[in-house]
């Protein structure tokens, strides 16, 4: 019998036990289930007694303890029995994802995300460089030289927190090289499953999403300067939309890092304020005086 089948004999079978003895099918539903099994998809469940939930056993506690939501909008579903089993089903996952495949603008290999499953903090940025994908982690090129110094200013090792990207592909370009782009809206939405699931399995405290692009994906359109500063929220979490790190090394470039910088740092102040970080005199003053 196949696992739909399975779910809807055991739901069947949970009615019948609270005393349903009819369950009405709309004109079409016998033809949607097609697929399945049909011997217990019946019009009628034979007539039982109505049972009382008190001389029932199992019905209370079903009462109690109603069967998990077996899928969750947006979700993918992954086995396993614990976090790190069900990161490593769901990285699996995304190596031969279809939906990302298909688009055909994205290159094969799958990078998927690094850190602790049980962080407080994740951070969220769009899509894997040339270094990311050689070395197939996130945030490992000079981006991620700059993210990991911003994660040890907060008095954080990078082993501590969660680095995951939007995208788990790096977007492919015409004479590609070490060159790398944005990746798209389209490309986002291909992957986003993933890093949603991954949210939904890590529950972190906080989420910081690096820069427009990824805040995008997450669902939160706006520039950097109009979204930070202050929380946002995804799937319930609170999340901080700061400046990417790679924006950061591009103002150092020009010679004037300064004001980013500043800015970055008072959205990370924030951040540990949230997560009940402790706070040094010398970590609030930090460009205060420059
Ligand atoms: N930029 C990102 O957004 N992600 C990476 O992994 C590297 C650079």
């Amino acid at each position: 019998m196949s696992a739909a089948s399975n779910l809807l004999k055991q739901h069947l079978q949970q009615r019948q036990l609270l005393g349903v003895t009819h369950i009405p099918l709309r004109p079409d539903a016998l033809d949607k289930l097609s697929g399945l099994d049909r011997k217990p998809v019946t019009r009628e469940i034979p007539e039982t007694k109505p049972i009382s939930v008190e001389s029932a056993p199992g019905a209370r506690a079903i009462l109690d303890n109603p069967p998990p939501e077996t899928k969750k909008p947006g979700l993918i579903e992954v086995a396993g029995d614990t976090i790190e089993e069900k990161l490593a089903a769901l990285r699996t996952m995304a190596e031969t994802w279809e939906p990302a495949r298909a688009l055909e603008s994205l290159r094969q290999t799958m990078v998927f995300a690094v850190g602790d499953p049980h962080a407080k903090l994740m951070f969220v940025g769009e899509a894997p460089g040339a270094e990311e994908e050689k070395l197939r982690e996130p945030f490992v090129g000079p981006a991620g030289q700059k993210l990991t110094a911003i994660i040890k200013a907060m008095g954080l090792d990078r082993p501590q927190v969660y680095i995951s990207n939007i995208c788990k592909f790096r977007p492919a370009m015409d004479n590609q090289g070490s060159g790398n782009r944005k990746p798209t809206a389209e490309e986002m939405k291909a992957c986003l499953p993933f890093v949603l699931t991954e949210i939904d399995l890590i529950k972190p405290q906080v989420i910081v999403a690096l820069g427009a692009t990824a805040a995008e994906g997450l669902g939160m359109p706006g520039s950097v300067g109009g979204l930070r500063g202050r929380f946002h929220s995804t799937s319930g979490i609170p999340t901080m939309v700061t400046y990417h790190p790679s924006y950061l090394l591009r103002e150092e470039k020009m010679g004037d890092g300064i004001r980013a910088k500043r800015q970055v740092w008072e959205d990370m102040l924030k951040v540990m304020e949230k997560l009940g970080l402790p706070i040094s005199e010398k970590q609030r003053g930090y460009f205060q005086a420059k």
